[in-house]
């Protein structure tokens, strides 16, 4: 039962708290990605976990041990840094092996290790190189073999991608998940990405200035933010934000704003909240484009439409404020030339309290 269980984790540099209370199950062979932006406290949280930092207040168990006060080297977890931290003198086997060597492994046990772990990375034929001739890419899987070979119970990564270029990243991205998926790892990931996030997380947890916004499945997290905060941070175009006031309408609540009125779905939470002034959240991905002849389309202007092959994106101004919608190109380039606004299905529109940012009750399915 590998897991890692953080108890109300506090962190203060001296006088100021930087992490302020996190609470997070981590189950045994999950793959937890920790996202947020810069500076709000996911990789002082990791290092905590991995024993580089010191605990401030509340429990930490890996494995179900309490580990508050367990040196790093005996907690049995690897990281993956951000800038590799290669021993620039040794070749690729001599950086694989060096854990083992510190733990004084038996020579050939050593030799073996590193040759599977060469194998699985495709680094069999890099062993005697150094890592200053090796690609970016490479010296990243040497920095995964080296946590790989020590066998630990939980993998650590702090941005471990960040410093490779688009294309490369993608490729490690795949091959982490394919890894994770072979060996089946604890893992806590840290990346202030939320593509990286969507891709490689059994669960995500957003964080925001030292707090857990929302913990969650990528899709969950997607569909049903808790709160505004996560809904604009996932996704990219992020979510539209509009502000409108609930009305009764006509067998089912609207939200309306500058003469226009956009149908919500039929849900107590929405209905017993006519007059209120809400945030809607609508997704790029969502609004359908529409043209003239669509009734019941809510008309937007058209600013920019970019083409990106496959899809483009529909940049407009809706009752004066920046509104995107993302559409396939396929089959729908002669409705691009007019398109004039859109419709969206209700039960895929998210509401939020405009002054908490909190989400109102109902839920967003994919189905
Ligand atoms: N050694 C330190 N002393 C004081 N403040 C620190 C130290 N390390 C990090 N911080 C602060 O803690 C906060 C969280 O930092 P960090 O965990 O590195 O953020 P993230 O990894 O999410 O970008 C930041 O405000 C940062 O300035
Ligand atoms: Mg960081």
């Amino acid at each position: 039962m590998s897991g890692v269980s953080l108890d109300g984790i506090v962190k203060a540099y001296g006088a100021v708290q930087v992490v302020h209370g996190i609470d997070l199950e981590v189950q045994e062979k999950e793959f937890v990605v920790l996202v947020g932006p810069s500076g709000c406290g996911k990789s002082t949280t990791l290092r905590m976990i991995a024993g580089l930092e010191e605990i401030t207040d509340g429990e930490l168990k890996i494995d179900g041990r309490l580990v508050n006060r367990v040196a790093p080297k005996d907690r049995d977890v690897a990281m993956v840094f951000q800038n590799y931290a290669l021993y620039p003198h040794l070749n690729v086997s001599e950086n694989i092996a060096f854990g083992l060597r510190i733990r004084k492994e038996p020579k050939d046990r050593i030799a073996a290790s590193v040759e599977e772990v060469a194998g699985i990375l495709g680094l069999t034929e890099y062993l005697d190189r150094r890592p200053a001739d090796l690609s970016g890419g490479q010296r990243q899987r040497v920095a995964m073999g080296r946590a790989i070979v020590r066998r630990p119970k939980v993998f650590l990564f702090d941005e471990p991608l960040s410093n490779l270029d688009a294309k490369l990243r993608t490729q490690m991205r795949a091959e982490i998940k394919r890894l994770h998926n072979r060996l089946g790892v604890t893992s806590v990931y840290v990346t202030h990405d939320q593509v990286e996030a969507m891709t490689l997380a059994d669960r995500i947890v957003v964080m925001n200035d030292g707090r857990i916004e929302q913990i969650g499945t990528p899709m969950e997290l997607f569909l049903n933010p808790a709160n505004m905060f996560v809904a604009e941070f996932l996704g990219a175009p992020p979510m539209n934000m509009v502000q409108a006031e609930i009305v009764a309408g006509e067998g089912q609540p609207a939200a309306q704003f500058q003469g226009h009125r956009i149908a919500l779905p039929k849900i107590d939470s929405l209905q017993n909240a006519v007059g209120r002034h809400v945030t809607v959240g609508i997704r790029p991905e969502f609004a359908e484009i529409a043209d003239d002849s669509v009734a019941g389309r809510v008309g937007i202007d058209i600013d920019l439409v970019e083409t990106l092959g496959s899809e483009a994106l529909i940049h407009a101004s809706l009752a004066g404020k920046p509104f995107v919608i993302r559409t396939d190109t396929v089959g729908q380039m002669a409705k691009l030339d007019h398109v004039s606004g859109f419709t969206v299905p209700p039960h895929l529109i998210r509401v939020f309290d405009s002054e908490t940012g909190r989400a109102l009750a109902g839920q967003v399915t994919a189905a």
